[in-house]
C-alpha cells in the first residue's frame, strides 16, 4: 500500500530542513511542490538528505545522498509493486526511465488479464462482471499472484540515460552508465557502460586497475565537498589525492541516517 499525504507548510519545512527537493519536471526556481499537492510513499521508504525527485507527481522512493531522479521509479499507486528500487549515492537518473511492469503468465492459454480474478481493478472487474451477467455464465478465473517483483538495486555513482527500461531484480554496479534507449535485462558490472536492446557492455569507464581502486576506496561514502581536489583532476590524480587524504585521517565517512515513512506520517 502507498501512503498519500497532502503537503502542508509544516511538511514543506521538514523537507526543506532535511534537504529533500521535490520538483516538477521544470528546472526553474519556483518549480517546487506546493501546499495542497500530494506526496506518496511506501511503508518501507528510506529517504536521505540532498536528494531531488524531479518529475510530475511525487511518489518518493529510496535514493541516497546527492542522487536525483527525473523519473518516477516508486511504483504505481494501487499496484502491488510499490517499493521496487533502491538507489545509491551520487546517482543521476534521466527522464523516462521505467522498471518493467508485472509479467503476464505465458503458460496459460492466453496472456489476457481478463483471465485473472481482479474485482478491485475497474477495467477487468467491470468488463467480466457485465459479460458474465449477459451470458449467465462464468468460468473459474485465475488468482493473481500477490508476489511483488524483486527490487532493482542501483549502486553508487550510476548514470542512467533517458528512455531506459530496467528488468525487476537486476543489480547495476557502482559507477555504471546505461546508454539512452537501453533495455537492461541482466546485471550490469561496476563501471561498465552498457547500451542497446538487450543492453550489452559497450566498454568500461576506466581500466581494471583503476576500477579496482575506485571500488576499494568507495569515495561515495564521503562528502565530495571535503575532497581536496578539483573535479577536473585526471582519475589517477583523484585516486592518489583521496588515498592521501584518507591515510592522513583528513576524510571521514558522511553517512546521515534515513528519513522514514514514520517521520513523514507525522505530517498527516
Ligand atoms: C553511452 C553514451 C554516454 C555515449 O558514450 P561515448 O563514450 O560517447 O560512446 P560513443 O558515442 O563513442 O559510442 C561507443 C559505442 O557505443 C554505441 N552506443 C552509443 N550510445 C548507444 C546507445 N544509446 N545504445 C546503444 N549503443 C550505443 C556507439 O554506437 C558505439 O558503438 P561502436 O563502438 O560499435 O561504434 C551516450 O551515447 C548516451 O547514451 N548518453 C546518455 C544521454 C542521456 O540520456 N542523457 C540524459 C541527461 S541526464
Amino acid at each position: 500500500m502507498l501512503h498519500h499525504i497532502s503537503v502542508s507548510s509544516a511538511l514543506l519545512d521538514f523537507l526543506e530542513e532535511n534537504r529533500i527537493l521535490i520538483l516538477n519536471s521544470e528546472l526553474t526556481k519556483d518549480s517546487s511542490i506546493q501546499i495542497g499537492e500530494t506526496i506518496s510513499f511506501s511503508k518501507n521508504v528510506e529517504l536521505f538528505p540532498y536528494t531531488t525527485f524531479q518529475y510530475g507527481g511525487a511518489t518518493l522512493f529510496d535514493m541516497g545522498v546527492y542522487s536525483y531522479s527525473r523519473s518516477c521509479l516508486g511504483g504505481d499507486s494501487g499496484r502491488s509493486n510499490l517499493q521496487n528500487v533502491k538507489i545509491g549515492r551520487y546517482c543521476s537518473i534521466a527522464d523516462n526511465v521505467r522498471i518493467f511492469q508485472a509479467d503476464h503468465d505465458l503458460q496459460k492459454f492466453s496472456t489476457s488479464t481478463y483471465l485473472y480474478a481482479m474485482p478491485s481493478f475497474r477495467r477487468e472487474g467491470y468488463i467480466v462482471k457485465q459479460r458474465t451477467k449477459e451470458r449467465s455464465k462464468s468460468i473459474k478465473l485465475s488468482r493473481m499472484s500477490q508476489n511483488t517483483s524483486p527490487p532493482v538495486i542501483i549502486g553508487n555513482d550510476v548514470w542512467i540515460g533517458s528512455h531506459v527500461a530496467l528488468r525487476p531484480g537486476i543489480e547495476i554496479g557502482d559507477g555504471a552508465c546505461i546508454a539512452t534507449g537501453s533495455v537492461v535485462t541482466k546485471n550490469v558490472p561496476p563501471y561498465a557502460v552498457v547500451g542497446g536492446v538487450p543492453a550489452k557492455v559497450i566498454k568500461y569507464r576506466f581500466d581494471k586497475q583503476i576500477v579496482d581502486e575506485l571500488l576499494d576506496i568507495k569515495w561515495w561514502n564521503y562528502d565530495f565537498l571535503d575532497f581536496d581536489l578539483s573535479a577536473n583532476d585526471r582519475i589517477e590524480v583523484f585516486i592518489e589525492k583521496i588515498k592521501h587524504q584518507i591515510e592522513n585521517g583528513r576524510l571521514s565517512h558522511w553517512l546521515p541516517g534515513p528519513i522514514t515513512s514514520k517521520h513523514l506520517l507525522e505530517f498527516i
